[in-house]
């Protein structure tokens, strides 16, 4: 009997301790979804946060995670396409890493499922990191000042791939946005909202339909659309249909997030709008005509004053959390 007290004692002292040991979100987001083979620990996170800055990830040394996505750009890419280790251009635009945490699958179209599967992607690809999985590892061990850090985030110093991962996708899960006069709107707080704001929910939610791909705490239901963007390439990308291998996913991708979307041009998969006037340009005339169009995708009328509602109402998405978030001020030698 004593036994059982004191070992649920424990119990409730651990749990209480991985609470308080949680990353705090701000206004607007549900708990961050830690994977039970990957716990949330400060450590780690820090680990991740150095290896994402740090460009000796990368073949020429210089090409970090960061250098695409750049985070004053809200982790995103500030022109459609980044070029990687030998100057050569991708072929999509690079993705906002806000609220990656909540995201169902990785990448524009859903090839990688977690966070952690996902990293292997940029670091071999050999026109973004160009390094294999062994060749980080080698590196990273003869770079004696990460022994401390691995020790610190995994109980002891050993360096391997999936540790790497780990960390990365840890310190990714932080980058967080929330908070948003949107955020502050809905918990209560009417006054947050301009009332051009306001008409512009309205319409975002109503006659726009937006919310039917764009809704939700992370506002996007990750559904795999084609909108028609880069259906006017003469070697169109076939997108999801990649991944699926169905015909009818031909040219669609992931909806992005919004939060934050005024920060964040160039907009689509294929980087082509420069302003989020342009973006509702498009969604009004009903998107780019295509055999594979989707049918929610129709042309609503906009005059300029519903035009600038919702591009107020866009900027209201706007939060905070990954503001914070800060380039290491030394990496490990
Ligand atoms: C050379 C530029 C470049 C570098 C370097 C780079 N990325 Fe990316 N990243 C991209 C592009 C482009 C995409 C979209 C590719 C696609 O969807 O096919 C992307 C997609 C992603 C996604 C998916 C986001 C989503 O919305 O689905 C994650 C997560 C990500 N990168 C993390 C990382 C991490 C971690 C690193 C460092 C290990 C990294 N990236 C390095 C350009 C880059
Ligand atoms: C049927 C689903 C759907 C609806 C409805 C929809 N979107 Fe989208 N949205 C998407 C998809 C998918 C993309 C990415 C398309 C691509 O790049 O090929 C996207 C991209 C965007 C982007 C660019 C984000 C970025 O990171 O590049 C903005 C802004 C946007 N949508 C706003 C809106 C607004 C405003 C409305 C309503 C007028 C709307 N969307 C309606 C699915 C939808």
């Amino acid at each position: 009997m004593k036994r059982l007290i004191l070992l649920s004692a424990c119990a409730l002292a651990a749990s209480a301790q991985s609470k308080s040991a949680d990353f705090p979100v701000p206004l607007g987001l549900p708990p961050i979804p830690w994977p039970a083979d990957n716990p949330y620990s400060q450590a780690r996170a820090e680990l991740g946060r150095i290896l994402f800055f740090d460009g000796r990830l990368s073949s020429n040394g210089v090409v970090s995670c960061a250098f695409c996505h750049i985070p004053s750009h809200a982790f995103s890419g500030d022109t459609p396409f980044s070029a990687g280790v030998n100057g050569k251009s991708g072929v999509r635009h690079t993705p906002t890493l806000i609220d990656r945490a909540w995201g169902k699958s990785q990448f524009w179209d859903g090839r990688a499922s977690t966070l952690e599967s996902q990293v292997i992607g940029p670091m071999a690809n050999p026109d973004e990191m160009g390094m294999l999985a062994d060749g980080v590892v080698q590196k990273l061990r003869d770079i004696k000042g990460y022994g401390p850090l691995f020790a610190a985030a995994f109980g002891d110093g050993a360096v391997t791939f999936d540790r790497i991962a780990q960390a990365l996708a840890t310190f990714e899960r932080t980058i967080v946005s929330g908070n948003s006069p949107y955020d502050r709107y809905l918990a209560g707080d009417k006054s947050a909202l301009t009332k051009q704001q306001k008409d512009g929910l309205d319409f975002f939610n109503k006659k726009g339909e937006c919310a039917e791909c764009h809704s939700g705490p992370v506002l996007t239901t990750e559904k795999f659309v084609n909108l028609g963007i880069g259906m006017d390439a003469a070697n169109p990308d076939p997108g999801r249909e990649t991944v699926t291998k169905k015909r009818g996913d031909f040219g669609e991708f992931k909806a992005p997030t919004l939060r934050d979307v005024a920060v964040r041009a160039p907009y689509m998969h294929d980087g082509r709008f420069k302003t989020l006037g342009e973006v509702l340009d498009f969604y009004a005339k009903g998107g780019l005509s295509n055999p594979h169009l989707d049918t929610r995708i129709t042309p609503f009328y906009m005059d300029e004053g519903t035009k600038r509602d919702l591009l107020d109402f866009l900027s209201a998405l706007s939060g905070e959390g990954w503001r914070k978030i800060t380039p290491p001020s030394a990496f490990p030698e």
